[in-house]
């Protein structure tokens, strides 16, 4: 039968948040920000959910999110690597057997079903795919001393989001083929297959809500996304 597995990723120190407690685990609305993507995926067509944390994270991940929330789907909970890619195989690893992964940041609590069903969708057509959204800004590169050398055309331009999908025999061997190489510079699952396959990945629309706490200012923003977006009430102890 097919499996449709999610991997979920909340093992990140949150270096940029400059924050105590791991970003994915402050509270938005009184419960931790990787909640709202496990309870996500848990009311979506995914199958089973490979949640990877911390190793010091796992217990309270297990005791805290997964048993008292009962999110039936998460399977696993599995201790992740010193970069996102590596957390991404300790996943991959644990998902084996599954047709497709889909692999999202924990970051990222906007998610909705519907970006997960255009997903599965898109990935059983194409084998590899991402959402993202066109830019706002005029993008431009720069060099070491400050020097704008190059602008890309805006309307090619599109900020990538996850969660990202992949046929989960391509993305292990593109896998397979990076741990053979000196990986650098990584820093999202497309950019593997492209590099390591050379195969073309998918870009559908994600939101513009769908966005990645990343800086302390995100915080306010994502609470305000939530209440549009999964109409949370703002009752209880945010
Ligand atoms: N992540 C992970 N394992 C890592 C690094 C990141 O599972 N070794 C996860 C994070 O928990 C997050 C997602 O990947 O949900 C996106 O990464 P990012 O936003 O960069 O998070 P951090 O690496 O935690 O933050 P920073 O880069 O600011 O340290
Ligand atoms: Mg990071």
């Amino acid at each position: 039968m097919e499996q449709i597995t999610a991997i979920v990723l909340a093992a990140g120190k949150g270096n940029r948040m400059h924050s105590e407690i791991p970003k994915q685990y402050l509270t938005l609305y009184g419960k931790p920000v990787l909640y709202y993507s496990l309870k996500c995926f848990e009311e979506s067509p995914v199958g089973e959910i490979v949640l990877v944390a911390g190793e010091n994270e796992l217990d309270y991940c297990r005791t805290d999110i997964v048993d008292r929330y009962q999110f039936h789907k998460v399977r696993q909970i599995v201790p992740g690597g010193t970069e996102r890619y590596w957390s991404v195989k300790r996943g991959l690893e644990a998902a084996a057997g599954a047709s497709y992964v889909l692999i999202h940041d924990a970051a990222r609590p906007c998610i909705t079903v519907d970006m997960i069903e255009r997903s599965i969708a898109e990935v059983k057509r194409s084998g590899a795919c991402t959402v993202g959204m066109p830019v706002k800004d005029t993008i431009k590169l720069v060099d070491e001393q400050g020097n704008g050398m190059d602008t890309p055309p805006r309307n090619r331009l599109w900020q990538i989001q996850t969660p990202q999908s992949f046929s989960y025999d391509e993305l292990w061997s593109a896998y397979t083929k990076m741990e053979r190489e000196q990986a650098v510079d990584i820093t999202d699952d497309t950019m593997i297959i492209e590099r390591y396959l050379g195969k073309k990945t998918r870009v559908i629309e994600g939101s513009y809500y769908n966005i990645k706490i990343t800086t302390p200012e995100d915080l306010q923003v994502a609470a305000t996304f939530l209440k549009k977006v999964k109409k949370v009430v703002d009752t209880a102890q945010s």
